[in-house]
């Protein structure tokens, strides 16, 4: 199901998002409890991938490694959680779909030669997700009707605040504070007109 709202406004969410999620988006997700906690459930699996990846590609990068490795097992840690919910409601893993948001953010971060740059890239391209994803779940911890539901966001909104937080600090620690704020305001606003164009569906976290 998808809704589409043309008054969606240009204001700043909390996490310096250019563009809120339509709060209503909560509502038609919780009618699809199914699909969306499928597609939670994927988005958490992917997570921790992309941070065992990190610490492959970047195996000298003490800090980062020291800072990923429990993300790594904190998000393996929400999928289960996930999962553990799907079940509890009788529900069924569904399969894993394309990822629309996230192909189009790794088609806009930039394919340097260069291995530190494409670290940043990397580090800004998970920021982004981080905080998406969080005002996603801050959205369904304030607005969906089953209170257990509730909850169960609100840890997650909480939990991916603090990685968003650590990816970016992290970009600065390896490229500089003036260089990644600049690039990662190009970020946020490829990241607003692409959420605007893209259809909001009850199916999909972003
Ligand atoms: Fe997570
Ligand atoms: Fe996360």
């Amino acid at each position: 199901m998808e809704i589409l709202d043309p008054k969606r406004s240009g204001s700043k969410t909390k996490l310096g998002l250019e563009l809120p999620t339509d709060p209503r988006w909560a509502h038609v997700a919780s009618m699809e409890l199914e699909e969306i906690l499928t597609d939670h459930a994927y988005c958490e699996q992917k997570a921790a991938s992309a941070c065992i990846s990190l610490i492959q590609h970047y195996p000298e990068k003490a800090e980062m490694v020291n800072e990923v490795a429990p993300v790594v097992t904190e998000e393996w840690g929400h999928f289960r959680l996930v999962l553990a919910e799907i079940q509890k409601r009788g529900l069924r893993l569904g399969r894993q779909r394309k990822d629309e948001y996230v192909n189009k953010l790794l088609a806009f971060s930039k394919k340097s030669d260069n291995r530190e740059e494409r670290l940043i890239e990397n580090l800004l391209t998970c920021a982004l997700i981080e905080a998406r994803s969080c005002e996603r779940f801050r959205i369904l911890s304030l607005e969906i009707e089953d209170e257990k539901l509730r909850d169960f966001y609100h840890h997650f909104m909480v939990s991916e605040a603090g990685h968003y937080k650590m990816f970016l600090r992290l970009a600065k620690l390896y490229g500089g504070d003036e260089k990644v704020s600049r690039r990662w305001q190009e970020y946020l606003d490829f990241e607003a007109e692409m959420v605007r164009a893209l259809p909001l569906r009850g199916d999909r976290m972003h």
